[in-house]
């Protein structure tokens, strides 16, 4: 995949950030012009009477001369003042810290780190505040995954994949809070928090997390296919990421130990789904999140539930019903493991079979033996006597057992 050169994608980055509100500020320094006197640049928002605006104050030796500009005028003019009155920049946005340095060769380079701790662009007046996203089009990997143009924008045919992330990313922010809340950070100081996506393909979700978690989590993505693990370990060293997102080649083994605070893994097809809550839930992660995808397995066994019989010889019904009954066992099961679940619709735009995010907080102890009345009697009602998960976790479904393995 092309990386477009550093002048290119820092302006991107710049202008994404000045056009969807998201710049903290800017820094333009190393002047190159003709004026001697000229020390930097300095750019910040600033919310007038007439709207969002852009501050830009030209530093001189003594004296400063300052102008507020609509943002996308102000990305314009810092267009060009890049690589001609300025050779280097430091971008501050809600997402990162990107530099942009001239060597004395003229070889420019771009490097981008997470943003300083407690960085925040300034709140905007709501008819100027742009779609509030938790992860910007500009976040920078997004442009290396082949999501987004250097503007920040979706890439042709990637407008679905980008929003998806995104809605990704805003349902799973409160269930991290939740999980992990920020009041109880200094109980968790020198502590790392581990986290795995299992199933982590190209990575978007696994970057989403590593972006959204920050210091003191470790990301790493399990997937099968060795040449995306490449890709991705690739882009995350691009982007100093490498120290807490790792991605790994191999096959999920529930049965393999694992250390895991969270366990996410999105359209893991089939019984992968099973295999990723199996691993989380030996692990004692605090916190499971699945999108399952491609319901097999219990599809040639269902039965009808009482009433449905005149119905089930419509496979589309058959088909939804397996949907649903692998799902809906899932939950119970979790339940039964001592997790409270959750049920949401994972993207509002796209209505298809893969669209609900399961989620599990672990809330009590395993094994209550009215949770596993319930998995048994749903179980029964469709006359599924064996499914991944239950076996993964010891649970006969046809009798009551003792608690989770
Ligand atoms: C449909 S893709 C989803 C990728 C990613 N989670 C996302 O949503 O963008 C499923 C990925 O899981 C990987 N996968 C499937 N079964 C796996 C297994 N048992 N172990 C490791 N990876 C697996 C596949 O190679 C594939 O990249």
């Amino acid at each position: 995949m092309p990386v477009s050169p550093p002048r290119e994608r820092f302006l991107g980055l710049l202008r994404a950030a000045v056009t969807e509100g998201t710049l903290a500020k800017l820094t333009l320094g190393k002047p190159g012009g003709p004026d001697p006197t000229l020390r930097n640049l300095f750019a910040r928002p600033v919310q007038l009477r007439d709207g969002a605006r852009v501050s830009l104050t030209w530093r001189h030796a003594t004296r400063e001369v300052t102008r507020n500009l609509p943002p996308s005028d102000a990305a314009d003019l810092l267009a060009g003042l890049l690589g001609t009155e300025f050779l280097d920049a430091h971008l501050f946005t809600a997402t990162g810290h990107h530099q942009f340095e001239t060597n004395p060769g003229g070889r420019p380079r771009l490097r981008s780190l997470p943003p300083p701790p407690g960085l925040n662009p300034p709140a905007q007046g709501p008819h100027d505040r742009p779609k509030d996203h938790v992860l910007p089009g500009s976040t920078p990997w997004l442009q290396d995954l082949g999501v987004t143009n250097p503007d920040g924008r979706p890439r042709a045919g990637m407008a679905g994949k980008l929003s998806q992330i995104q809605h990704f990313a805003a349902l799973l922010q409160p269930l991290l809070r939740t999980a992990f809340p920020p009041e109880n950070a200094r109980e968790r100081e020198g502590a790392t928090l581990e986290v795995i996506d299992a199933g982590s393909g190209k990575g978007y979700l696994t970057f989403t997390l590593a972006t959204l978690l920050g210091p003191g989590f470790r990301v790493r993505g399990l997937e099968a296919r060795p040449e995306l693990v490449a890709f991705c370990n690739q882009v995350a060293a691009r982007h100093g990421l490498r120290e807490r997102l790792t991605f790994v080649a191999g096959r999920l083994d529930p049965a393999r130990a694992e250390t895991c605070d969270v366990l996410i893994a999105l359209h893991a097809c089939d019984t992968a789904t099973d295999d990723a809550l199996a691993l989380g839930i030996r692990a004692g992660a605090r916190l499971l999140v699945v999108a399952p995808c491609c319901q097999h397995e219990l599809r040639p066994a269902l039965e009808a539930p009482p009433g449905l019989g005149p119905v089930w010889r419509h496979g589309i019904f058959r088909e939804r019903h397996a949907e649903f009954a692998t799902d809906a066992l899932r939950t119970l099961l979790l339940e039964w493991a001592g997790y409270a679940t959750q049920v949401a619709e994972f993207t509002g735009a796209e209505h298809t079979a893969k669209n609900l995010l399961l989620s599990g907080l672990r809330q009590r102890r395993p094994g209550d033996a009215g949770k596993a009345e319930a998995v048994r009697e749903f179980a029964a009602a469709y006359g599924i006597r064996t499914q991944a998960l239950a076996r993964h976790l010891g649970f006969d479904l046809t009798a009551i057992p003792a608690a989770p393995r």
